[in-house]
């Protein structure tokens, strides 16, 4: 038989827990439990306080504020008790108080003060005759910490009075709080540089005021808002709360905007509704409203109970913190293959709204919360911030939960997941054959530096990919007239004229007549992504229908037709530019097309022979392999070669590269630890070939000379298979790489070599772009000013100021004429 625990069972189990509770958020600014459970336990134990008067006792967390200090500052007692707040959850608690105050004070309206509840660390602040003397945390109400070192690093708080009329000794209370931006702020970067990672701004606020070293907390972004007194000798403040606010203004402290006066329950419920409304977009977190009693005489009269206020009321929101359990951990790929984890939860209610998944920032932040499946967490949801997981709640970890670790394949298209050193993203390295990253792919591949597609622009790249027109870059060079003309002409048109547009230019038939008819639906055509709508219906009946060629404006089509034609016929350099591969940017793949001269050769190149290139690092290299390594990749550039990409201008690589193909050469570039440039040369000159070290036994290793240590982090390198592979392509590619190499120098001497060459006007046979290629191909090294340095400047028509400085410098200067004429002479 199961039966709920006796209640003194129930009381004592409640305490304790909340005791810990307390001490957890108070001392150590290391709570365990979300705010909405710990007021759900309070509230439980106040209910069974009031059902059995026999358990209560005046050392009841109920009857208590806080917790008492936790001796790391010096104890200060406060003149006047630093008090709590009741609660209320709901409408009818507030009628009920509203209800209490009017039938004690016979009053028939009632005036309050309404302001909005921060959710920070509550602070008394002292001044004698103006200045700040000292200022503390609340403690247990009755005793706070002396924190005045920390509390003068921050701006907000007024190391003096302005303007005089104050009282000798005033006591101003208020809350000191982290906004949201300086709260994501520091965690974005703590997140980048290894800090310490605040699970909220409350938190961050706490435990930046109980820093033992003031230059500590002046580091935190703290500001601070005041609302309300505490002692206040020889000198009088107003009769009103709002009048008192209204004083703090003028004596230098940040009081908050949102603070009104409002009229009788329905101005509490209005101000709680209205604020609630306005909470998401604050600058700063709040957990409720607060409404005082605003007249002095009327609080005086209501008094105290235990530990709040007769006069006050805390009207709670619903919390932006609550604690569920994580189903499962996924992980979500970017647009630009940024690889995001993110918690699928069961659902609950944050801040209002029901979430069931939340962001884990990336894997480090995964591994210092060290969140698994199964675990019960807490979630935050602030603002406009994504639902985040912020914290463990440790104890509840089921037994069997294993650590988590970042799978080894990409959701979306399976290409492997890569992380660089030192960072801490990783990253999907399918480039070219993942759906999640295709739109950036796309805008990326038709960029002017890139394939050159005139036309393509972002809006048009992201309609022909989310309506399935497109889906790999492939896919440009198979795009029909009739798609284009589709986008084309629902990007161009306005939704109350699309359908006019539509039927002006389409003959059709009776299916694409439904098709059109389903489309303009006037509720299709409300939705946010109505074009994708249009388009995709128009597509689906697009076997009836055909363009009434008569009036159909097909220029743009037929210009993006061309456009996609024309860029066919490209260069290596802007071909390797437009596969969008990590770190690869325009100076790179001109490197890359210059020393290797041929697509076929560096798509088959394994990653450390990238490194035999000046400029090249293990960044760099690795990132081509890992792109290179995906058949996904592989299989996309197959397909545009199919579909008639063609990469001019193939030639040999250059011959410098023979200069270093050699194994030790080879066992430095693939990085294995501890194998030195010294070392390598050691068992570069004990071995014949790369197969002969990997057969040695491993006494041969030290007998080449190599230190044990060495031999032995050689030889766990070569135990992994995968590492093998890698010596044993490397050394294929190094042979491979060396029958391709021309005997003599692969270039003769370019006439324009060691040349400095200035373009400037416009050229008429050629864009300004092509010149400087075909110039540099010649030897040239192109410049964007002229100066003494300059050997030669090409002026095309209205050559303005580059012009007049190279006449000015007397730098040699030729027209178009003579530049087209040597380029025919010389190419
Ligand atoms: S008045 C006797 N006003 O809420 C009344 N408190 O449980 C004392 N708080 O930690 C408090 N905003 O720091 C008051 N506008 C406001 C407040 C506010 C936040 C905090 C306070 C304390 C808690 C009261």
């Amino acid at each position: 038989m199961t039966s709920s625990p006796a209640p003194a069972d129930r009381a004592a189990a409640l305490r304790a827990r909340i005791e810990d509770a307390n001490r957890r958020y108070h001392q150590l600014d290391a709570p365990d439990i979300a705010d909405a459970e710990y007021d759900a336990l309070v509230r439980e134990l106040e209910a069974l306080e009031a059902a059995h008067p026999e358990l209560a006792s005046a050392d009841s967390p109920t009857q208590r504020v806080g917790a008492a200090p936790a001796g790391r500052f010096p104890p200060v007692v406060h003149a006047v008790p630093m008090l709590s707040l009741g609660n209320a959850f709901g409408d009818e608690e507030v009628v009920d108080f509203a209800r209490r105050i009017r039938e004690r004070l016979d009053r028939d309206e009632l005036v309050f003060s309404a302001e909005p509840k921060l959710d920070g660390l509550a602070i008394s602040l002292r001044y004698e005759d103006g200045a700040f003397v000292q200022g503390a945390t609340r403690g247990d109400g009755a005793t706070g910490e002396d924190v005045t070192a920390n509390l003068r690093t921050i701006s907000g708080i007024p190391q003096a009075l302005r303007d005089g009329g104050w009282p000798k000794v005033l006591e101003v209370r208020g809350e000191v709080y982290m906004a949201r931006a300086d709260f994501e702020r520091w965690n974005e970067n703590a997140r980048l540089h290894g800090g310490k990672v605040l699970a909220n701004p409350r938190n961050g606020a706490a435990g930046s005021l109980r820093q033992i070293d003031p230059k500590l907390t002046a580091q935190r972004p703290l500001s601070f808002f005041a609302y309300g007194v505490g002692q206040a000798e020889a000198g009088a403040l107003p009769a009103t709360h709002s009048a008192t606010l209204a004083r703090l203004r003028e004596w230098g402290f940040p009081v908050s905007e949102l603070a009104t006066v409002v009229r009788g329950v329905d101005g509490l419920l209005d101000y709680y509704r209205r604020i609630g409304e306005a909470r998401d977009g604050l600058p700063f977190d709040i957990d409720g409203v607060v409404y005082k009693l605003d007249d002095y005489a009327g609080q005086r009269e209501m008094g105290f109970v235990s530990r709040a206020p007769r006069w006050a009321l805390a009207h709670k929101f619903p919390a932006q913190e609550q604690t569920t359990v994580v189903e499962s951990i996924e992980v979500n790929v970017g647009r630009t293959g940024a690889v995001t984890p993110w918690a699928l939860m069961q659902p609950v209610q944050v801040g209002g709204v029901t979430v069931t998944r939340a962001t884990l920032h990336n894997a480090d932040h995964v591994a210092r919360l060290d969140v698994r499946n199964g675990d019960t967490v807490i979630v935050r949801r602030a603002g406009d911030v994504i639902p985040e997981v912020v914290q463990v709640v440790a104890d509840r970890r089921p037994p069997d939960a294993r650590p988590w670790s970042m799978p080894a394949a990409c959701p979306v298209c399976g290409s492997e997941l890569v992380r660089e050193e030192g960072a801490a993203a990783w990253r999907c390295s399918g480039e070219l054959s993942c759906p999640a990253q295709l739109k950036e792919t796309l805008f990326h591949f038709a960029s002017r530096r890139a394939m050159d597609i005139e036309g393509m622009g972002e809006k048009f790249v992201d309609l022909m990919v989310e309506t399935g027109v497109v889906a790999s870059p492939a896919d440009i060079y198979a795009l029909s007239r009739d798609d284009l003309l589709l986008v084309r002409l629902v990007l161009d048109a306005a939704p109350e004229d699309v359908e006019a547009q539509v039927r002006t230019h389409l003959a059709a038939g009776q299916e694409a007549a439904a098709a059109v008819a389903a489309a303009f639906a006037p509720q299709a055509l409300q939705a946010p992504d109505w074009d994708r709508h249009v388009i995709r219906a128009l597509r689906q009946g697009r076997a009836a229908f055909a363009w009434n060629e008569k009036k159909i404006a097909t220029r743009a089509a037929d210009n993006l037709i061309e456009a996609i034609d024309r860029s066919r016929d490209t260069t290596l350099a802007r071909f390797l530019y437009a596969l969008g591969i990590q770190h690869v940017g325009e100076s790179t793949a001109k490197t890359l097309a210059l020393w290797f001269g041929d697509l076929e050769l560096i798509r088959r190149l394994p990653w450390p022979l990238f490194k035999r290139v000046p400029d090249i690092g293990g960044e760099v290299a690795r990132a081509l392999g890992h792109f290179l390594d995906q058949p996904g990749n592989q299989q996309a550039i197959d397909r545009l070669l199919e579909r008639g990409v063609r990469i001019g201008g193939a030639h040999a690589p250059d011959p410098r590269l023979g200069e270093a193909l050699d194994l030790a050469t080879l066992l430095v570039d693939l990085e294995i630890p501890k194998v030195t440039p010294v070392r390598a040369a050691q068992v570069g000159a004990a071995f014949a070939d790369a197969q002969a070290l990997l057969d040695a036994p491993v006494h041969n290793l030290v007998t080449a000379g190599l230190p044990s240590e060495t031999a032995a982090a050689l030889v766990a390198w070569l135990e992994d298979a995968a590492h093998a592979g890698l010596l044993l392509s490397g050394a294929q590619a190094q042979a491979r790489l060396r029958g391709l190499l021309p005997q003599r120098a692969a270039r003769a001497a370019g006439p324009l070599d060691g040349k400095t060459v200035v373009l400037t006007g416009t050229l008429s046979a050629m864009g300004r772009e092509e010149a400087k290629e075909r110039l540099e191909a010649l030897g040239a090294k192109a410049a964007g000013s002229v100066s003494k340095k300059t050997s030669l400047v090409v002026a095309g028509e209205a050559a303005g100021s580059k012009l007049a400085k190279a006449e000015e410098l007397g730098v040699e200067v030729w027209d178009e004429a003579r530049l087209l004429a040597f380029l025919h002479e010389h190419e």
